[in-house]
């Protein structure tokens, strides 16, 4: 197999097939977290936050190590690009010493001028626009909790609330790749890019699933296999705390709305999460949650990609299995 770089920019850069590749990747993780060390060496990954982070950076850092590689880890504080230093002239140096560049920022724009100019790998941990890595995990979560990935195509899932955000957006991309019926319900104004719908709905439709976009919560749970939520306030809209407190209040994910789910429905959240918000603590707390395995999985996902990625820029066929 040639060598071929590629790049996680948004979640529809992988096929459904390579997203299957890799999900089983993950699952392979999941069961032996020294599965694989494309990065023995050690090798670098640098790793740079624009925004904060818990989840992000410590599953990329501690999965970066134990793929056998070295993180660096570096804050917008810290950097030269936080100075504003050229994203090309950042992408030119770190990609002459990093195995790959993993990046949390804000336009969708800057980590795609990374991409344009890095020779090894990028990876988007999260913009104002997808959050891809965070939805890898959450099928992961569906996959472990429901029989593997081959359990994925055909299963409804339902996310309430910020329907513009991030994680809308990849859950749109992400589970119409998986073949699922991607459901999506938030209040005028606050709902996804015409353009991401159709872009899923043509994923959808190349894959058996399809997409539902709603102002009915009731309407996007009913029957759902798995419901979703997240911040109603996300990173960098801190400012508009007072105005986004009052649209959402419908789509709060409490027990009533749970019930008209499967029986058996997961719940996850990408978090942070906001007890008493966009969930209830019945609910997050509850019995139907996976959130702690859902952040777990962020390490298995991830590196999963990450092995993926590399294997498939060395053109390395035994890492991509
Ligand atoms: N879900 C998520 O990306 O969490 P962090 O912001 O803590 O990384
Ligand atoms: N939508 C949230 C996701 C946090 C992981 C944000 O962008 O802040």
């Amino acid at each position: 197999m040639a060598g071929q770089l590629r790049h996680m920019l948004r979640d529809d850069d992988i096929n459904h097939a390579e997203q299957k590749q890799i999900l089983e990747l993950g699952m392979k993780f999941r069961e032996n977290r020294f599965y694989r060390q494309p990065f023995a060496g050690p090798q670098a990954v640098a790793v740079l936050f624009d925004k904060p982070s818990t989840r992000t950076r410590s599953s990329f850092s501690i999965g970066v190590a134990e793929l056998g590689g070295y993180p660096l880890v570096i804050d917008k504080s810290g950097s030269q690009l936080g100075r504003g230093e050229p994203v090309a002239d950042t992408a030119r140096v770190l990609t002459s010493m990093a195995y790959s560049i993993v990046w949390r920022t804000f336009g969708q724009d800057r980590v795609e001028e990374m991409a344009k100019y890095a020779t090894c790998p990028v990876v988007n941990a999260l913009t104002d626009q997808f959050h891809p890595c965070q939805v890898l995990a959450d099928l992961l979560t569906i996959a472990q909790h429901r029989g593997g990935v081959d359990a994925l195509p055909g299963k409804t899932i339902a996310y309430l609330g910020d329907s513009a955000n991030n994680m809308a957006n990849s859950y749109l991309l992400s589970g119409a790749t998986a073949g699922m019926n991607v459901r999506i319900a938030g209040p005028f104004g606050y709902l996804p890019d015409p353009a991401i719908v159709a872009d899923a709905e043509r994923i959808a439709a190349e894959n058996g699933g399809s997409i539902l976009v709603t102002t009915d919560p009731r309407e996007a749970v009913a029957d759902a296999d798995c419901i979703f939520t997240d911040t109603w306030v996300s990173m960098g809209e801190e400012a508009e705390y007072a105005i986004r407190s009052k649209p959402f209040w419908d789509y709060q994910v409490n027990d009533e709305l749970m019930a008209l789910a499967k029986p058996d429905a997961l719940f996850q959240h990408c978090l942070p999460a906001y007890r008493g918000k966009e969930v209830t603590a019945s609910v997050i707390d509850g019995p139907q949650s996976v959130v702690w395995d859902e952040a777990e999985n962020r390490l298995h996902a991830q590196k999963a990609l990450l092995t993926w990625l590399i294997g498939q820029q060395r053109g390395d066929e035994s890492l991509l299995a």
